[in-house]
């Protein structure tokens, strides 16, 4: 018996990192899955790793695409014909340019993350919710980042992205909670993905590597399969009765004052 037998689950930025992990586990735990991205090689590549026997589908979709949203959210219908979780994984770091300081701001970059971090997220919720609320069933798992929380992972609209994600957690889980639907959010720390290999092959080719992770209490980076296994925890009846929160799963980074220089 998996935790997610019989259940169908949409899971967006399936084709990468902490999307793939999520959509391979919840495959495991027995779920049918829709696996969403904007990357068709991504999803092949996941869809190479599924488990054996598994069901799901591929969804070329961008998240900040209203009409592309919508028609993911049928499609995921005719296919499977409900859909009892969202994993709202698909996200975006800033386009390259580093992390301006917030008087070198440009409003392109801001649209661009807030556009599939935030607004992304919201409209998967606001068109999936209403298949949920008709079956008084559902669990929505948001992904925000540490950087939600505190400053300096990441650029300022990717924080101030992934700050209204947490947000957005609340108000959504107070909206839909009278509908048996739950929402809650990861706040992932540094982990090894897409999203990150510049960091990483930069500190491998620099000797750097020994301090990923060294602001963290455990001393080290996180894994894709760490962060899936939070947001499988969300996702299941395991926690039938938490709503509205947002879970750092960061090995310690957000719990202390840990900065540059006070830890060796
Ligand atoms: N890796 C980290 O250290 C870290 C830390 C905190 C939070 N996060 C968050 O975790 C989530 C997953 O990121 P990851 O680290 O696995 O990165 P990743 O780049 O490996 O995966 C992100 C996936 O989202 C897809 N995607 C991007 N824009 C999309 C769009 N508009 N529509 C549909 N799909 C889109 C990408 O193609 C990619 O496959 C993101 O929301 C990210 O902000 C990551």
């Amino acid at each position: 018996m998996g935790r997610f037998d019989g259940k169908v689950a949409i899971v967006t930025g399936a084709g990468s990192g902490i999307g793939r992990a999520t959509a391979i586990r919840l495959a495991r735990e027995g779920a049918r899955v829709a696996m969403v991205d904007t990357s068709e090689s991504g999803l092949v590549e996941s869809e190479n790793l599924m488990p054996e026997g598994a069901e799901y589908a591929r969804y070329l979709v961008n998240v900040a695409d209203e009409a592309q949203v919508k028609e993911l959210v049928s499609g995921t219908i005719r296919a499977f014909g409900k859909i009892d979780v969202l994993c709202n994984i698909a996200g975006i770091s800033s386009t390259g340019k580093g992390h301006p300081r917030v008087t070198d701001n440009e409003r392109e970059e801001w649209e661009k993350v807030l556009a599939v971090n935030l607004i992304g997220t919201m409209l998967l919720i606001k068109h999936v919710a209403p298949h949920m609320q008709a079956r008084k069933l559902g669990s929505i798992v948001n992904t925000a980042s540490v950087a939600g929380i505190r400053s300096g992972a990441g650029g300022n609209a990717y924080s101030a992205s992934k700050a209204g994600v947490i947000n957005l957690t609340m108000t959504a889980a107070c909206d839909l909670g009278d509908h048996n639907i739950r929402v809650n959010a990861v706040c992932p720390g540094l982990v090894e993905t897409g999203m990150t290999k510049a960091v990483f092959d930069y500190a491998r080719a620099n000797e750097k590597a020994h301090k990923l992770g060294n602001r963290c209490e455990l001393r080290r980076y996180g894994d894709p399969e760490e962060i899936a296994a939070a947001i499988l925890f969300f996702a299941s009846d395991d926690a039938s009765y938490v709503t509205g929160q947002a879970l750092p799963v960061d090995g310690g980074n957000t719990a202390s004052l840990n900065l540059p220089g006070m830890k060796v």
